[in-house]
Protein backbone atom coordinates (compact mmCIF):
# COMPACT_ATOMS: atom_id res chain seq x y z
CA UNK A 1 0.00 0.00 0.00
CA UNK A 2 1.51 3.63 -0.80
CA UNK A 3 0.54 6.10 1.55
CA UNK A 4 0.31 9.93 -0.42
CA UNK A 5 2.48 12.23 1.22
CA UNK A 6 1.48 15.73 1.06
CA UNK A 7 4.65 17.17 0.73
CA UNK A 8 7.01 14.63 -1.26
CA UNK A 9 11.12 14.98 -0.96
CA UNK A 10 11.92 13.86 -4.49
CA UNK A 11 15.67 13.76 -5.03
CA UNK A 12 16.63 14.53 -8.29
CA UNK A 13 19.19 12.35 -10.46
CA UNK A 14 20.83 12.35 -13.56
CA UNK A 15 19.05 12.06 -16.32
CA UNK A 16 22.60 11.98 -19.07
CA UNK A 17 25.52 14.17 -19.14
CA UNK A 18 27.10 15.53 -22.45
CA UNK A 19 29.88 17.51 -23.03
CA UNK A 20 30.15 20.97 -24.98
CA UNK A 21 31.17 21.29 -28.29
CA UNK A 22 34.38 23.35 -29.67
CA UNK A 23 33.22 26.02 -31.65
CA UNK A 24 33.68 29.90 -32.46
CA UNK A 25 31.25 33.05 -32.83
CA UNK A 26 30.95 36.78 -32.58
CA UNK A 27 34.31 37.89 -34.97
CA UNK A 28 35.74 34.46 -34.09
CA UNK A 29 36.29 33.75 -30.55
CA UNK A 30 36.69 30.50 -29.55
CA UNK A 31 34.37 29.01 -27.16
CA UNK A 32 32.65 25.79 -26.17
CA UNK A 33 29.30 25.12 -27.02
CA UNK A 34 27.03 23.46 -24.09
CA UNK A 35 23.36 24.00 -24.66
CA UNK A 36 22.47 25.11 -28.32
CA UNK A 37 24.81 22.39 -30.43
CA UNK A 38 23.36 19.28 -31.88
CA UNK A 39 23.48 17.09 -28.80
CA UNK A 40 21.35 19.29 -27.27
CA UNK A 41 19.23 21.85 -29.18
CA UNK A 42 17.81 23.02 -26.23
CA UNK A 43 16.56 22.76 -22.60
CA UNK A 44 13.15 24.31 -21.57
CA UNK A 45 13.44 27.17 -20.81
CA UNK A 46 16.92 27.92 -21.95
CA UNK A 47 18.42 28.17 -25.58
CA UNK A 48 22.34 27.81 -25.15
CA UNK A 49 25.37 27.78 -22.81
CA UNK A 50 28.73 29.13 -23.58
CA UNK A 51 31.40 28.56 -21.73
CA UNK A 52 34.76 30.79 -22.98
CA UNK A 53 38.06 30.44 -21.41
CA UNK A 54 41.14 31.10 -22.63
CA UNK A 55 44.26 32.66 -21.71
CA UNK A 56 45.19 33.20 -25.81
CA UNK A 57 44.32 36.62 -26.95
CA UNK A 58 43.68 36.04 -30.25
CA UNK A 59 41.49 33.49 -29.20
CA UNK A 60 38.86 36.06 -28.04
CA UNK A 61 40.48 39.87 -28.76
CA UNK A 62 37.95 39.82 -31.58
CA UNK A 63 34.91 39.91 -29.42
CA UNK A 64 31.43 40.04 -30.30
CA UNK A 65 30.74 43.32 -32.41
CA UNK A 66 27.44 44.79 -33.07
CA UNK A 67 24.95 42.16 -33.36
CA UNK A 68 20.71 41.87 -32.24
CA UNK A 69 18.75 40.16 -29.81
CA UNK A 70 15.46 39.87 -29.72
CA UNK A 71 12.42 37.13 -27.70
CA UNK A 72 14.90 36.31 -24.73
CA UNK A 73 17.42 37.32 -22.48
CA UNK A 74 20.96 36.74 -22.65
CA UNK A 75 22.88 36.11 -18.85
CA UNK A 76 26.69 36.47 -18.47
CA UNK A 77 29.13 35.60 -15.64
CA UNK A 78 32.68 36.60 -15.65
CA UNK A 79 35.19 33.84 -13.66
CA UNK A 80 38.22 35.79 -14.83
CA UNK A 81 39.07 39.09 -17.23
CA UNK A 82 36.06 41.97 -18.14
CA UNK A 83 33.81 42.58 -21.15
CA UNK A 84 32.84 46.15 -22.37
CA UNK A 85 29.01 45.86 -23.04
CA UNK A 86 27.48 48.89 -25.39
CA UNK A 87 24.05 48.78 -26.90
CA UNK A 88 22.20 50.88 -29.47
CA UNK A 89 20.06 52.52 -26.59
CA UNK A 90 23.06 54.37 -24.69
CA UNK A 91 23.87 51.53 -22.35
CA UNK A 92 27.06 50.72 -21.40
CA UNK A 93 29.38 49.20 -18.85
CA UNK A 94 32.12 46.45 -18.08
CA UNK A 95 31.69 43.00 -16.70
CA UNK A 96 34.16 42.47 -14.05
CA UNK A 97 35.18 39.41 -12.56
CA UNK A 98 32.34 37.47 -10.01
CA UNK A 99 29.65 40.09 -11.39
CA UNK A 100 26.94 38.77 -13.84
CA UNK A 101 24.46 40.77 -16.40
CA UNK A 102 20.77 39.75 -16.87
CA UNK A 103 20.20 41.31 -20.13
CA UNK A 104 16.32 41.14 -21.28
CA UNK A 105 16.42 41.37 -24.99
CA UNK A 106 12.57 41.55 -25.15
CA UNK A 107 11.43 43.72 -28.53
CA UNK A 108 14.89 44.23 -29.54
CA UNK A 109 18.77 45.41 -28.81
CA UNK A 110 21.84 45.95 -31.04
CA UNK A 111 24.64 45.21 -28.58
CA UNK A 112 28.32 44.79 -28.96
CA UNK A 113 30.38 42.89 -26.17
CA UNK A 114 34.22 42.91 -26.00
CA UNK A 115 36.95 42.10 -24.49
CA UNK A 116 38.15 45.06 -21.71
CA UNK A 117 41.95 43.88 -21.91
CA UNK A 118 44.48 42.76 -24.30
CA UNK A 119 46.14 39.65 -22.32
CA UNK A 120 45.40 37.40 -19.46
CA UNK A 121 42.49 34.96 -18.67
CA UNK A 122 39.08 35.58 -20.33
CA UNK A 123 36.96 33.39 -18.27
CA UNK A 124 33.36 32.83 -18.27
CA UNK A 125 29.82 32.02 -18.93
CA UNK A 126 26.88 33.25 -21.38
CA UNK A 127 23.53 31.76 -21.14
CA UNK A 128 20.64 32.74 -22.63
CA UNK A 129 17.20 32.11 -21.36
CA UNK A 130 13.72 32.13 -23.28
CA UNK A 131 10.70 34.57 -22.44
CA UNK A 132 7.40 33.49 -22.97
CA UNK A 133 5.49 34.66 -26.09
CA UNK A 134 3.56 37.42 -23.56
CA UNK A 135 6.63 38.87 -23.00
CA UNK A 136 8.63 38.82 -26.26
CA UNK A 137 7.57 42.32 -27.29
CA UNK A 138 8.56 43.65 -23.72
CA UNK A 139 11.01 46.60 -23.11
CA UNK A 140 14.67 45.59 -22.72
CA UNK A 141 15.85 45.73 -19.22
CA UNK A 142 19.60 45.16 -17.81
CA UNK A 143 20.20 44.10 -14.30
CA UNK A 144 23.90 44.54 -13.88
CA UNK A 145 24.96 43.21 -10.38
CA UNK A 146 28.98 43.65 -9.57
CA UNK A 147 30.55 40.83 -7.24
CA UNK A 148 30.41 42.66 -3.64
CA UNK A 149 26.44 42.44 -4.68
CA UNK A 150 26.92 38.85 -4.67
CA UNK A 151 26.42 36.48 -1.31
CA UNK A 152 28.51 34.07 -0.78
CA UNK A 153 26.13 31.51 1.36
CA UNK A 154 28.75 28.95 3.68
CA UNK A 155 27.91 25.51 4.52
CA UNK A 156 30.84 22.86 6.05
CA UNK A 157 33.20 22.31 2.87
CA UNK A 158 31.57 24.22 0.94
CA UNK A 159 30.51 28.03 -0.80
CA UNK A 160 27.52 28.84 -3.22
CA UNK A 161 27.34 32.05 -4.67
CA UNK A 162 23.80 33.08 -4.72
CA UNK A 163 23.53 34.99 -8.34
CA UNK A 164 19.33 34.30 -8.61
CA UNK A 165 16.78 32.68 -6.84
CA UNK A 166 17.59 31.42 -3.62
CA UNK A 167 19.76 29.10 -1.33
CA UNK A 168 19.83 29.66 2.28
CA UNK A 169 19.31 32.60 3.81
CA UNK A 170 20.17 34.25 0.78
CA UNK A 171 18.10 35.84 -2.22
CA UNK A 172 20.06 36.60 -5.47
CA UNK A 173 20.11 40.07 -6.33
CA UNK A 174 18.63 39.64 -9.67
CA UNK A 175 14.78 39.75 -9.68
CA UNK A 176 11.52 39.85 -12.18
CA UNK A 177 12.43 37.16 -14.57
CA UNK A 178 9.74 35.35 -16.39
CA UNK A 179 10.71 31.58 -15.86
CA UNK A 180 11.68 32.31 -11.67
CA UNK A 181 15.07 30.75 -12.38
CA UNK A 182 17.56 29.71 -9.94
CA UNK A 183 21.63 30.27 -11.00
CA UNK A 184 23.98 28.95 -8.27
CA UNK A 185 27.80 28.66 -8.39
CA UNK A 186 28.65 26.05 -6.11
CA UNK A 187 32.16 25.60 -4.62
CA UNK A 188 33.00 21.92 -2.78
CA UNK A 189 35.63 20.75 -1.01
CA UNK A 190 36.90 16.85 -1.44
CA UNK A 191 34.47 14.54 0.04
CA UNK A 192 32.53 17.19 1.09
CA UNK A 193 28.10 16.94 0.03
CA UNK A 194 25.84 19.60 0.12
CA UNK A 195 22.11 19.20 -0.44
CA UNK A 196 20.67 22.38 -2.67
CA UNK A 197 16.80 22.80 -2.82
CA UNK A 198 15.37 23.67 -6.26
CA UNK A 199 12.11 24.61 -6.86
CA UNK A 200 9.95 20.70 -8.17
CA UNK A 201 8.79 21.52 -11.55
CA UNK A 202 11.75 23.35 -12.68
CA UNK A 203 14.06 21.98 -15.58
CA UNK A 204 17.75 22.38 -13.56
CA UNK A 205 21.50 21.08 -14.97
CA UNK A 206 24.51 21.22 -13.50
CA UNK A 207 27.77 22.76 -15.20
CA UNK A 208 31.05 21.12 -13.63
CA UNK A 209 34.02 24.00 -14.77
CA UNK A 210 36.34 22.30 -12.00
CA UNK A 211 37.46 19.46 -10.46
CA UNK A 212 34.83 16.57 -10.22
CA UNK A 213 31.41 16.03 -8.13
CA UNK A 214 29.18 13.01 -7.63
CA UNK A 215 25.41 14.18 -8.41
CA UNK A 216 21.82 12.42 -6.78
CA UNK A 217 21.27 9.04 -5.30
CA UNK A 218 23.65 7.55 -7.64
CA UNK A 219 26.66 9.22 -6.83
CA UNK A 220 26.85 9.89 -10.96
CA UNK A 221 30.08 11.87 -11.38
CA UNK A 222 30.15 15.08 -13.60
CA UNK A 223 33.57 15.97 -14.36
CA UNK A 224 35.16 19.40 -15.74
CA UNK A 225 33.29 20.04 -19.21
CA UNK A 226 30.32 18.27 -18.82
CA UNK A 227 26.89 18.73 -18.44
CA UNK A 228 24.40 17.03 -16.16
CA UNK A 229 20.65 17.28 -16.86
CA UNK A 230 18.57 16.79 -13.84
CA UNK A 231 15.44 15.06 -13.51
CA UNK A 232 12.89 16.79 -11.74
CA UNK A 233 12.21 16.85 -7.72
CA UNK A 234 12.70 18.52 -4.92
CA UNK A 235 16.68 19.43 -4.68
CA UNK A 236 19.72 17.75 -5.28
CA UNK A 237 23.05 16.22 -3.41
CA UNK A 238 26.39 16.72 -4.19
CA UNK A 239 29.34 15.66 -3.27
CA UNK A 240 32.42 16.91 -4.04
CA UNK A 241 35.36 14.54 -5.80
CA UNK A 242 39.29 14.10 -4.80
CA UNK A 243 39.94 17.68 -6.29
CA UNK A 244 36.55 19.04 -5.31
CA UNK A 245 34.51 20.99 -7.52
CA UNK A 246 33.19 24.28 -9.18
CA UNK A 247 29.78 24.23 -10.56
CA UNK A 248 26.81 26.39 -11.71
CA UNK A 249 23.64 24.89 -10.92
CA UNK A 250 20.77 26.52 -12.83
CA UNK A 251 16.94 25.87 -13.03
CA UNK A 252 14.10 28.00 -14.33
CA UNK A 253 10.44 26.68 -15.05
CA UNK A 254 9.94 25.72 -18.86
CA UNK A 255 7.83 27.26 -20.96
CA UNK A 256 6.51 24.52 -22.99
CA UNK A 257 5.98 27.28 -26.36
CA UNK A 258 6.90 26.68 -29.73
CA UNK A 259 10.56 27.60 -30.52
CA UNK A 260 11.37 29.21 -33.69
CA UNK A 261 14.52 30.76 -33.66
CA UNK A 262 18.00 31.71 -35.93
CA UNK A 263 20.94 33.24 -34.82
CA UNK A 264 20.02 35.72 -32.19
CA UNK A 265 16.41 36.09 -32.48
CA UNK A 266 14.34 33.51 -30.65
CA UNK A 267 10.61 33.63 -31.36
CA UNK A 268 7.18 31.26 -31.67
CA UNK A 269 6.17 31.02 -34.89
CA UNK A 270 8.32 31.00 -38.63
CA UNK A 271 5.80 34.47 -39.39
CA UNK A 272 7.24 35.79 -36.26
CA UNK A 273 10.90 34.86 -37.24
CA UNK A 274 10.12 36.18 -40.50
CA UNK A 275 8.83 39.80 -39.26
CA UNK A 276 11.91 39.93 -36.91
CA UNK A 277 14.26 39.72 -39.57
CA UNK A 278 12.51 42.00 -41.85
CA UNK A 279 12.80 44.53 -38.68
CA UNK A 280 16.23 44.21 -38.67
CA UNK A 281 16.61 44.43 -42.61
CA UNK A 282 14.76 47.96 -42.59
CA UNK A 283 16.34 49.32 -38.97
CA UNK A 284 13.21 48.52 -36.98
CA UNK A 285 14.73 46.92 -34.63
CA UNK A 286 16.49 49.23 -31.48
CO1 LIG B 1 24.91 39.46 -27.36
Amino acid sequence: MITPDLHPQLERRVLRTLRGRPTSDGAGVKLTRIIGQPALGELDPFLLLDEFRSDAPSEYLAGFPEHPHRGFETVTYMLAGRMRHADSQGNAGVLEPGGIQWMTAGRGILHSEMPEQRDGLLWGFQLWVNLPAAEKGRAPRYQDVGADRIAEVRAPGAAVRVLVGAFGTAVGPVRDVATDPTYLDVRLEPGAELDVPLPAGHRAFAYVYDGGVRIGPQSQTGVRGELAILSDGTHVRLNGEADGARLLLVAGRPLGEPIARYGPIVMNTEAELQAAFDDLRNGRFA
